[in-house]
């Protein structure tokens, strides 16, 4: 492993600044939360933060709305506390990637008042301004195109007929990659972050920033009605990957700096290879979301909970797809949800095996080929935030838009809150929960947004590192085992294979080199049976106690999984 691989034995955590750990009582994270807790994420072995959008923000998308690139949000703290933050995470050998939205601005930022005020500026040329259509005394946007958010693309310009481009929210205007002067800014930006000590960015939604700028209706249809989301007009457009390789060329190039594209846009893992083969990629990685709704829950309003089931099938082919393309070429990172998917334990374990299948789950992803990543909270089994009211959800623009859409098209209250209880992103941004103190020992404060109740029921930090068979232990453990140099070679190297790879209940994988390491995960909430003809050599990591096997059937309880040495 080549020094500028540090990342391949590295242990990602991703941090949800606004919910992490508030430091000086105000209710939301902050960056001096996050120094608190460097001692405990060390300790965890994590070695590799991913540490959601710090700058200035009206926070309309939580912090994706940026208002100043070059001033940190005063509800996170200041420049100093940064520089504080980075030199401790050094201390402790620890690296800091910032999240940096390069697809969009707020409309607060000093470019778009610009813009807006003076057409003539030349920052009017950092968004895309378009005339709307007239149809008789009707002003329509000036195509089809739905953005990500359950709106129309386009939002009109009160008094004229301009409207402006935004995939997101109506405040998150889009920016002009296509115009060199922008990408400029967007170089200067980096290069300051990079030159105050961050250790690379995980780069937000990068694969939207090329458009096709026919501007042509999509041909797509939107069985509700209205504008249509269509990726094909936005996402990993060709002149996208020749923006990435200038900023390569300009800014990344010159620094040891490690970056991870957010890929969304359904990317195929063959194109991927463009922005992150070893040879002649802009970028190290890209997170993909393939493995993130394997159980039909996307999308799902109509469906029953029974309807929703983890697809091994889909998740084995999800995984080999990206491995088989990837693995001798290319880096990738691995992770079961971020701050935009309901919770993991949720999503594809169980709360009524909370302890099993935070354990499977993770057992499960660590050992995978890639660079693994902790959402903030899995490592204790955080699970779906359960809430009550249609208010509740009204922290996050996307789930408020969606509810608006949803009683549009007829749906109740209560199908509605049942749904966004199950998919909403809100779920995985409540309180990190500390200890069982008030409010989690999240905050002195008032909490911007409500804490999962089951902080008194055991689910936090200091419960668990109290427990010696606690979720969080587990992962401790987990990690140290992963970092172990023969097994980090072992999962870098593989080969990597299925075991019984037609199981409909069971995920297994072996890597098939000098050191053979097999996992062996039962997905559901019952006893399944699994045959194997390996002979076991040592079991490393187990999540049950004593093994059930007779004449190679190995019995697997609910959600158990074991991580053996294999002959
Ligand atoms: C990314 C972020 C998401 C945000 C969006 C717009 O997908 O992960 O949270 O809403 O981009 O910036």
């Amino acid at each position: 492993m080549a020094n500028n691989d540090w990342w391949k034995s590295s242990i990602g955590y991703i941090i949800y600044p606004e919910s992490f750990c508030d430091s000086n009582g105000d209710g939301v994270g902050d960056l001096g939360g996050i120094i608190e807790k460097l001692d405990y994420l060390s300790a965890l072995g994590a070695n590799l933060l991913w540490i959601g959008p710090i700058f200035d923000s009206p926070m309309d998308d939580n912090g994706y709305d940026v208002r100043d690139f070059y001033k940190i949000n005063p509800l996170y703290g200041t420049v100093d506390d940064l520089k504080t933050l980075l030199h401790k995470a050094h201390e402790k050998g620890i690296k800091v990637l910032l999240d940096l939205p390069i697809n969009h601005t707020s409309d607060e930022h000093a470019w778009f008042k610009k813009a807006l005020e003076d057409p003539s500026s030349p920052e009017r040329g950092y968004y895309y301004f378009l005339k709307g259509k007239r149809e008789g005394d009707r002003l329509l946007p000036p195509n089809n195109w739905a953005g990500f958010f359950s709106t129309s693309a386009w939002e009109n310009i009160p008094g004229t007929d301009d409207f402006y481009l935004h995939l997101f929210t109506k405040k998150m205007p889009d920016v002009r990659w296509d115009n060199p002067e922008l990408r400029e800014k967007f170089y200067e930006i980096a290069r300051y972050y990079l030159d105050l000590g961050a250790d690379g960015f995980r780069i937000d939604a990068m694969a939207h920033i090329a458009k096709d700028t026919s501007w042509s209706d999509s041909a797509l249809v939107n069985p509700n009605g209205g504008p249509v989301l269509d990726p094909s007009k936005f996402s990993n457009r060709a002149e996208m990957f020749g923006y990435l390789n200038e900023f390569n060329e300009k800014v990344f190039s010159k620094y040891a700096c490690l970056t991870i594209g957010e890929a969304g846009g359904s990317i195929q893992p063959k194109e991927s290879l463009k922005l992150v083969a070893h040879e002649g990629g802009p970028l190290n990685m890209v997170f993909n979301f393939d493995t993130v709704w394997n159980n039909g829950n996307f999308d799902s309003i109509d469906k029953k909970d029974e309807d929703i089931w983890t697809d091994l099938f889909q998740l084995r082919f999800n995984f080999m797809h990206w491995y088989e393309a990837l693995h001798d070429k290319a880096d990738m990172p691995l992770y079961w949800c971020n701050h935009d998917h309901p919770r993991v334990l949720s999503q594809y374990g169980s709360t009524a095996y909370r302890n099993e299948s935070a354990k499977m789950l993770f057992q499960t992803l660590l050992f995978m080929y890639g660079t693994p990543f902790i959402y903030n909270g899995d490592e204790i089994g955080m699970s779906n935030a359960n809430y009550a009211s249609l208010d509740d959800f009204s922290f996050d623009r996307c789930a408020v838009n969606a509810i608006e859409d949803f009683k549009k098209r007829g749906y109740d209250e209560q199908t509605i809150i049942h749904y966004m209880n199950r998919t909403s992103r809100i779920n995985a941004r409540t309180p990190m929960q500390w200890d069982r103190s008030e409010n989690a020992g999240f905050t002195k404060g008032k909490p911007h947004i409500k804490i999962n109740d089951n902080y008194l029921q055991g689910v936090n930090v200091m419960d668990e590192m109290c427990d010696p068979y606690s979720i969080l232990n587990f992962f401790q453990y987990a990690i140290g085992l992963r970092k172990n140099p023969i097994y980090n070679d072992a999962v870098n190297n593989g080969p990597l294979q299925w075991v019984d790879p037609n199981h409909p209940d069971v995920l297994a994988y072996l890597h098939d080199g000098a050191t053979k390491l097999m996992v062996i995960s039962n997905f559901r909430p019952y006893t399944v049976y699994f045959t194997f003809y390996y002979d076991i050599k040592d079991v490393l990591l187990h999540n049950y106690e004593g093994v059930i096997l007779n004449d190679h059937v190995i019995t697997l309880r609910p959600y158990e999984s074991f991580l053996l040495l294999v002959r």
